[in-house]
């Protein structure tokens, strides 16, 4: 990769333009003193900003990557220490907090975005400070990731994600359309609970798992959407509208994600209702894969958060160490992990993670 060529030192070393004599004499020192320009190689720091931890998947991935930084330190025997701080939906939160993580002299930052146009700001920061900036789960646009050599980004393709949950839903069309079309005229009449506005997961998954299903034949009719901002209660509130007004002839339940999904399950629940649609989310996260065990919930598309962790600890290692990471790069600054279908089929797949 191109940062290879960093010298042992990490890229904290190399100053910004303004300090470049001052900081060129205490590099000099450090270099005297441990041989290594710097010595930071035993102990790497890693400040996450976090868009709020009041989110079921964000907040399973600060999980991991506690749990997979203790297993990175075991495996290499360096000193790792993980800051973690919650932006609490404020951008303004999220800039102080990107301020405090340099200023204490953070290695590397990982950044999930509280407004993805801030991302910019943020990049200049941290390429001032000469800070490696992995960007997470809200996707820059790409100009903003390819502003500096420096600038990552870790995440999954939403429109694999989209594509994914509309094929699950064709499947089901294909293979039962009896029950699935209730109205019997041919067409699938469905909701769509939307994720946050701006969100590329909200929009891409909205577009493209229509897409499947359209591309795969199928004609449809959008009852109602609305956003419910990845949020298991608003998505009750929203679904419990459109049951009133649409009593059963909802066909088919899409939801951005598996919390929403949760939420429309929340309302069925609490609806008389003879038979209920069909609902599929995506996440896999561990109440979603219990819906789906126990038939609420037709299907979800995994969203590898835990395999992103490891990806931003193996990128952030490398960086420090100088090394070429073990995950691929696409561009030179995208690491993509795949999303994988899941009914209860594979379930037990997932149960077992
Ligand atoms: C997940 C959502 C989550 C959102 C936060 C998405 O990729 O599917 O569950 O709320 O990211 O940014
Ligand atoms: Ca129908």
């Amino acid at each position: 990769m191109r940062r290879k060529t960093r010298s042992c030192c990490f890229p904290s070393c190399r100053p910004p333009a303004g300090r470049r004599g001052l900081a060129a004499l205490l590099a000099l020192a450090l270099l005297v003193l441990s041989g290594c320009g710097g010595g930071k190689e035993d102990s790497l720091r890693i400040g996450a900003a976090l868009y709020t931890q009041d989110d079921t998947f964000i907040s399973a991935m600060a999980q991991d990557l506690e749990g997979l930084v203790r297993e990175a330190e075991s495996e290499t025997g360096k000193k790792i220490t993980l800051f973690i701080a919650d932006g609490k939906s404020s951008q303004n939160t999220q800039m102080d907090q990107v301020d405090r993580f340099l200023a204490r002299g953070c290695d590397v930052l990982f950044v999930n975005l509280v407004d993805r146009t801030a991302a910019a700001v943020i990049a200049d920061k941290a390429e001032a400070e000469g800070v490696p900036l992995v960007f997470f789960n809200r996707q820059p646009v790409a100009e903003d990731i390819q502003r500096w050599d420096g600038i990552y980004y870790v995440g999954a393709d939403a429109r694999e994600s989209g594509e994914l949950q509309g094929k699950l839903v064709l499947e089901a069309w294909q293979a039962d359309r009896e029950t699935l079309d209730r109205n019997g005229d041919g067409i699938l009449q469905y909701v769509m609970l939307e994720g946050e506005p701006g969100h590329q997961d909200s929009l891409l998954r909205t577009e493209y798992s229509i897409k499947a299903v359209t591309d795969g034949g199928v004609e449809v009719e959008k009852l109602a959407n609305e956003t419910a901002n990845w949020n298991r209660a608003q998505a009750a509130a929203r679904t419990a509208q459109w049951l009133e007004e649409f009593g059963e002839g909802i066909e088919v339940i899409f939801s951005n994600n598996d919390d929403m999904a949760l939420g429309a399950i929340d309302a069925l629940a609490d609806t008389p209702q003879s038979r209920w649609p069909l609902i599929v989310g995506v996440d896999a996260t561990a109440p979603a894969l219990e819906a789906v065990a126990a038939g609420q919930l037709y299907g979800t598309v995994h969203n590898d958060g835990r395999g992103q962790a490891q990806a931003m600890i193996d990128l952030a290692l490398a960086l420090w160490n100088g090394e070429d990471p073990a995950v691929e790069l696409t561009d030179g600054h995208y690491v993509w992990l795949p999303y994988r279908q899941v009914t209860l089929e594979n379930l037990g797949e997932f149960l077992e993670r």
